[in-house]
């Protein structure tokens, strides 16, 4: 089945009819959906989901869509690095069978209806970006609702969007099924982003202190600790990063994402720093019963 989708020419879709009357054909013949929501500017991060998707539904869409709903005023929206060519070559090599790649006028024509979500959008990312998480919930549920997908992928990356899309489906009762993917890191260790583009030379080896924080938090970890104590650890290694500068460093729970102060319970260490002026996040999760991280 892998080599079929291979050797298809990926279909591209730039209205929300077109996805909808290829999905419609899809079911009439029984095929699973699986659905990729991305930015775009594909890296081997996104590939990961995509080769998941591939390899659990009998056809995936891939949303390669810069949401504008999600960036606050001051935000990249119009710097947010974009190669639809090259998506579409990447999504077509991996074996999905969309890419779905509409204009923000397509998405959104005057919304007056937004999804909110309360308490979990607050802390971590949501603390400095009030609107990011509406926008996010938002674009997704329309994509769940235009794809009719079974199955959507989104990585353990951004963890506070995975915990937010799961606390959502339920909410909601979309009848999908949230697939989290772990973080792919480049060699050094560097969590791929679609923004790491942004950084300059010598910002590129500053990031490292984003991994080696984390490194040195698995390392140090264990049952009983003060989340007070783990911090102090982490901090101090992108403290001693000239060119970094920390947003946030917390523990919090896996779910609801409130702050821990012992740490007992499975764990979710989170964290956005600043390498000059990009903004990056790092994060990893942690259970006391299976401590080998
Ligand atoms: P984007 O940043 O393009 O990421 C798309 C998906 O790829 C997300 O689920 C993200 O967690 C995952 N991802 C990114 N880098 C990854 C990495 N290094 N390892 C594993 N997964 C990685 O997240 C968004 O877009 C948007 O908010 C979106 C959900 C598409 C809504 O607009």
């Amino acid at each position: 089945m892998a080599d079929l989708k291979e050797r298809q020419e990926i279909k591209v879709a730039k209205t929300v009819k077109e996805v909808r009357h290829q999905v419609k054909i899809w079911k009439k013949e029984g095929k699973s959906v699986g659905l990729v929501p991305t930015m775009g500017f594909l890296h081997a991060g996104h590939g990961s989901l995509i080769k998941r998707a591939v390899a659990e539904n009998d056809v995936v869409i891939v949303s390669d869509f810069v949401n504008p709903t999600q960036f606050g005023p001051n935000e990249d929206l119009e710097s947010y690095p974009r190669d639809f060519e090259v998506d579409r070559k990447f999504c077509q090599e991996l074996g999905a069978a969309m890419i779905f790649n509409p204009e923000p006028s397509e998405m959104y024509d005057n919304p007056k209806t937004y999804v909110n979500i309360e308490g979990l959008s607050d802390g971590l990312c949501g603390a400095k970006r009030p609107i990011h998480f509406k926008g996010v919930c938002t674009v997704v549920s329309k994509l769940f609702n235009i794809t009719g997908a079974g199955r959507a992928y989104f990585g353990e990356k951004d963890a506070q969007q995975l915990a937010i899309i799961r606390k959502m489906v339920k909410d909601l009762n979309f009848d999908v099924e949230v697939v989290g993917c772990p973080i792919v890191r480049e060699a050094d260790g560097l969590a791929m982003s679609s923004r790491n583009t942004y950084l300059s030379g010598d910002e590129r080896k500053a990031a490292l202190c984003l991994s080696k924080s984390i490194a040195k938090g698995k390392e140090v970890i264990h049952k009983g600790m003060s989340t007070k104590q783990l911090i102090s650890t982490m901090s101090q290694v992108i403290q001693g990063e000239p060119l970094a500068k920390i947003d946030y460093l917390e523990v919090v729970d896996g779910e609801m994402l409130k702050p821990v102060e012992i740490i007992h319970d499975p764990v979710l260490v989170a964290m956005a720093v600043y390498i000059g002026k990009t903004r990056l996040i790092d994060n990893f999760s942690w259970n006391p019963e299976e401590p080998e991280v």
